[in-house]
Parts: structure tokens; C-alpha cells; sequence
């Protein structure tokens, strides 16, 4: 089994793994980062959401073996303490219902936010709309994302 390096909330490590594991199983069974979700499996919901160099990408379908040296940030790395001001304005709307897709909407805004930093509504809905949230929590996330871009 291949070893591969990765660098994961700005910490080396360091993995052997199948080369087609995806990075989703990496991040969990590996390297014990629960956070992110696993949905669908096919790309379609979001929960699996991450960084990859800063750009929001589906973890269920990213092999390890194609990571190369690019840095991973997981909801665990996007602040010290959880205070971004997306996880900020997300207590402060209460966003969460069951909870179980909000990392990976965190991770989506988050990097929005990151190349836009003052989204129109229209321009959240359209980044947003590939994160699938069964409670619909959608309205929320829209503001709560209004209310970190103004910070
Ligand atoms: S689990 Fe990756 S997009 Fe659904
Ligand atoms: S909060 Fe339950 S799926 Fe989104």
C-alpha cells in the first residue's frame, strides 16, 4: 500500500492507503477528522465538502493518490476556536437542525466568502445551491452568510 503525505489544517501527515481511497475516508478513518460527512458518496450533496488550496471540493470523489501537495482544510482547521465569522453567524441565525450537512455548507460558504468576500443573495443561492440540506435549512445559511460577509 502506497504511504502518501498530506498536509491536512496546516499539520503534516503522513498515510498509507489504497491509491483510489477517496480523501473523505483519509481525513475519517485515518486520521480521525469526523467532521466531514459523508452523504451520497457520488458528488451530489455537499456534505463531504473541503479545501483543497482554498477551493471547495467533494471529498467522496477525490482520490488520495491525487492530492499531490495541495493543502487540505477541513471544518476542524477553518479557525482555532471557532470563531470565523461564518461559524459566528451561524449560532447567531441557529442555523443547524439535525446538523448532519453544515460542515460541508460552512466549508462552501467559507469559500465563497474567501473569493467573494460581499455576495449578493443571488450570487449565495447560486454558490450555495449544490449543498443539499434535508431540513432545509436554506433560508438561514443565506442569512447567516449576509451577516458574516458584513464582518
Ligand atoms: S458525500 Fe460527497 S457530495 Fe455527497
Ligand atoms: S441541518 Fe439537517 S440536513 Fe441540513
Amino acid at each position: 500500500m502506497p504511504t502518501y503525505k498530506l498536509t491536512v489544517n496546516k499539520k503534516k501527515y503522513e498515510v498509507n492507503a489504497d491509491a483510489d481511497t477517496p480523501i473523505l475516508w483519509v481525513l475519517r478513518d485515518h486520521l480521525n477528522l469526523v467532521g466531514t460527512k459523508y452523504g451520497c458518496g457520488i458528488a451530489q450533496c455537499g456534505a463531504c465538502t473541503i479545501h483543497l488550496d482554498g477551493k471547495a471540493t467533494r471529498s467522496c470523489v477525490l482520490p488520495v493518490s491525487s492530492i499531490g501537495n495541495k493543502a487540505i482544510t477541513t471544518i476542524e482547521g477553518l479557525s482555532e476556536d471557532g470563531t470565523h465569522p461564518l461559524q459566528e453567524a451561524w449560532a447567531t441565525h441557529d442555523v443547524p437542525q439535525c446538523g448532519y450537512c453544515q460542515a460541508g455548507q460552512i466549508m462552501t460558504a467559507a469559500a465563497l466568502l474567501a473569493s467573494n468576500p460581499k455576495p449578493t443573495e443571488e450570487e449565495i443561492v447560486t454558490a450555495m445551491q449544490g449543498n443539499i440540506c434535508r431540513c432545509a435549512t436554506y433560508n438561514h445559511i443565506k442569512d447567516a452568510i449576509l451577516t458574516a460577509s458584513r464582518k
